[in-house]
Formats: C-alpha cells, structure tokens, sequence
C-alpha cells in the first residue's frame, strides 16, 4: 500500500485531494493547521491526522519521523492576502511568502527522503491560475505562485534521477471553504461566464487530476504545470 501526504486537508482542495487518493488506495496522512478539521478529513477516508504548520520546518521532521513512509506528497495548503503592491503590509506579504514558497520547500526537504527509500514518488504542488493570469490587487499571491511553478521544475531536474517526479496545477476559479464567499448569490452565474467552459470548478476537479499525477499512468510527466480551469488560461473571453 502507498502513502499520500496532503498539506491543508482539513478543508477544500486539499479534503477532497484526501478522498480520492484514498479511494485510489493510498493510506493518507492528512496535515493541516487546523487539527480539528485534519482529524475529520482523516475519519472520513480511513487516514491519520496531524497538527501541522508548513512554515515549521522541525514540525514537518517530526511529522515525517512518524509516518513510516511517503510515496506522494500533496502541498496544497496555501494562502492569500490580497491587497496592490502599493499597500501591502510587511506581515502579509512576508505570510503569503512562508506558506506558498517556504512551506512547499520545507515539506519537500521532511518527506522526499522516504520517497528516495522508496525508489519512487510523486510531488504535487498547488500553483495558480492567477500565475498565469494575474491581476491587479492579488498581492504577493500571483508571485509566489509563479515562484511554485519554478520550484517545481527545479524539483524534476534535481529529483527525477531517483525516480521522484514533481509536478503542478494550476487551479482556475473553484468553490471552496476559502473562496466560498467570492460566489455567493448571482457571484457565481457572474463570475461562470468569464469561464470558457461556462462554469466554475469544484474541489473534485482538481481532485482527479492530483489523482492522475499521484498515479502510475502519469509515469513519465514531470515538470509540467497543468492549468485546470475550464480553459481560462488558453486566453482571453470577449465579455
Ligand atoms: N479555490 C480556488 O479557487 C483556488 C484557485 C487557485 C489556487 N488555489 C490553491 O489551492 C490550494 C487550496 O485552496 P483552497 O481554496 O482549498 O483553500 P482553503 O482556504 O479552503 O483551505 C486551505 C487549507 O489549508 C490550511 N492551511 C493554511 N495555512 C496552512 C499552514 N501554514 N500549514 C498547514 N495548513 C495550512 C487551512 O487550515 C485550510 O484547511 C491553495 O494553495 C490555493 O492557493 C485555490
């Protein structure tokens, strides 16, 4: 039986992460900030659960020490402060920093060792569409997902040799806990139509593409970013 690491599982992308990796087979370890919600996620799929900040290197070596080992590694936990470039505070901009890039470094240096043990694993960061995108009054966000984007690559040239792949998505506009009030009432119907698709995307979405890249038919891909959002990135919509 292989084992999953998903980071901010306790809600959202990283729940519904949990539930199909589970049902793939693997035994997950759900890590999360919040304990409460990383024990629920944990009960619901069958896997364990630990109080967990990303930022906290020693956390994450203690976590790793605990698991007997890891074949796919979720980071998924990330935050956003949104605010212009103008205005942003130092303890903002220095928080969306820790999480985005830090966290993913740090989770990655706790828990590829048991994948080199392994002699094999699968890294999934969490970008953005917005990297791609941008916008104005994003704050640091878009930066330090483009900066997951380049981690990323960085991450298959140095770990492919030991058969470790990594790779990213880039969620478009998707409903979650954290984003649930960007589509309340007519929001969502708005915000659908700048989608080609015409709507916008569910946790589940972005769920079996993790699947897809923790699994085996995704042998060979690494160092791609995959946008996954309704086909906002292919340009721009004529509104
Ligand atoms: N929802 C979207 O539309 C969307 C779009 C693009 C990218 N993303 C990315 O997807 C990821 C998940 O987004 P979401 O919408 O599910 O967010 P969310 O806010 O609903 O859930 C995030 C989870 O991460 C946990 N978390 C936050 N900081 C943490 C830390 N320091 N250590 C451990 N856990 C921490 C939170 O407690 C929470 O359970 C993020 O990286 C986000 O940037 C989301």
């Amino acid at each position: 039986m292989a084992t999953a690491v998903i980071t901010g599982s306790g809600r959202g992308l990283g729940r519904a992460d949990a539930e199909r990796l589970a049902r793939d087979g693997f035994d997950v370890v759900c890590l999360d900030l919040d304990l409460a919600s990383a024990q629920e996620t944990a009960d619901a799929v069958g896997g364990v659960a630990f109080q967990c900040d990303v930022t906290d290197r020693d956390s994450l070596m203690s976590v790793a020490a605990q698991i007997p080992e890891c074949h796919a590694l979720v980071n998924n936990a990330g935050i956003w402060r949104f605010d212009s470039i103008l205005t942003m505070t130092p303890q903002d901009a220095q928080a969306v920093f820790d999480v985005n890039i830090m966290g993913i470094v740090w989770c990655t240096q706790a828990f590829v060792p048991k994948m080199k043990a392994a002699g094999t694993g699968s890294i999934v960061n969490m970008s953005s569409g917005a990297a791609w995108t941008h916008s104005p009054g994003l704050g640091l966000y878009p930066a330090t997902k483009s900066g997951v984007e380049s981690l990323t690559r960085t991450m298959a040239l140095e770990l492919g040799a030991d058969n470790i792949r990594a790779n990213a998505i880039g969620p478009g506009l998707i409903v979650s806990e954290g984003t649930s009030a960007n589509y309340e009432g007519e929001r969502a119907a708005e915000r659908a139509k700048g989608v080609p698709m015409g709507r916008v995307g569910s946790p589940s979405d972005i769920a079996d593409v993790v699947s897809f890249l923790c699994g085996n038919d995704s042998r060979y891909v690494s160092g791609q970013i995959i946008y996954v959002d309704g086909g906002i990135t292919a340009g721009a919509m004529a509104r």
